[in-house]
């Protein structure tokens, strides 16, 4: 049993590794004058092509972690990690853990907002392999909106793309275009669509370029943002347990000045961050 701290605390953020980065900055911009932990398990990313075991035991190491540094709420800002390990961290293991603190993911906030987009119904869904096998998007999707169809597709390549530094690159080019002709070869007539990984906003430049015209892209980060601010409104008993600094503390299970200089790169201000082991 881990003993906790009471005090209010920060929100915690994690991803696997750089992606989560683009929900921490929509969730500053909503709630600047909160205090955040980002937590990036970069030594162990990606975590696409895990299995659901190996997920699960690395978010749950990272949920201790955050909430061992005083965070009351965590946001799992990793598509994967909120398919493969959310539900038994939320049914099982807060409960031992401690009852009053939450943990929330990404999926469900977006299937919750996609039915404000589509007009046709034809969703298309870009993940990781592991959110793609996972089904998590068309099981929420499915419960939401049962007229909706789903169609997916797995792009292996594009978070190695954007943790290498290289989504910006020509190179990039082919495997955007390649997961597009195949997302729009199962249905051309998608009018949606979902970025189901935190890292693909990295690439939307290019995604949009090579995309159909007239296709709604979802801004998975500033649907959560949107979703907390709600969420908190509706939980005073969470929103008093954050503190109130407008401080943001980085954290990553790799090199930190590797993950500095990227971050703040994605941030757009000065990011110093510290290694951790988990
Ligand atoms: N950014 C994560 C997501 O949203 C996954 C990246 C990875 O494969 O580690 O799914």
């Amino acid at each position: 049993m881990l003993t906790l701290p009471d005090a209010p605390g920060p929100i915690g953020v994690f991803d696997s590794g750089f992606g989560g980065l683009t929900i921490l900055r929509s969730i500053r911009q909503a709630i600047p004058d909160a205090d955040y932990i980002y937590l990036g398990d970069n030594a162990r990313a990606p975590y696409g092509t895990r299995s659901f075991d190996i997920v699960y035991r690395f978010t749950l190491q990272a949920v201790e972690y955050l909430f061992s540094r005083g965070c009351h709420l965590v946001i799992l800002a990793c598509n994967t990690a909120s398919a493969k390990a959310l539900r038994t961290i939320q049914q099982r293991d807060l409960a031992r853990l401690d009852p009053d603190r939450r943990v929330l993911g990404v999926i469900r906030p977006t299937v919750e907002a996609v039915g404000r987009y589509s007009r046709n119904g034809n969703i298309g869904v870009f993940g990781t392999p592991g959110t793609v096998a996972s089904k998590s998007y068309d099981i929420e999707i499915a419960k939401l909106h049962p007229d909706f169809h789903v169609f997916s597709q797995a792009c292996p390549m594009w978070v190695p793309l954007v943790e290498n530094r290289e989504a910006n690159d020509p190179g990039a080019d082919y495997f955007v275009d390649k997961y597009i002709r195949q997302l729009f070869g199962q249905c051309p007539d998608i009018d949606s669509l979902i970025l189901g990984c935190t890292h693909y906003p990295l690439l939307l430049d290019k995604i949009r370029r090579f995309l159909p015209e007239g296709v709604a892209l979802l801004s998975q980060g500033e649907i959560v943002a949107e979703s907390l601010v709600d969420y908190l409104r509706r939980h005073p008993e969470i929103d008093r347990k954050i503190t109130r600094g407008g401080n943001a503390t980085y954290l990553t299970t790799d090199d930190a000045e590797h993950f500095s200089s990227l971050a703040s790169v994605f941030m757009d201000v000065d990011v110093r961050a510290s290694r951790v082991e988990l």
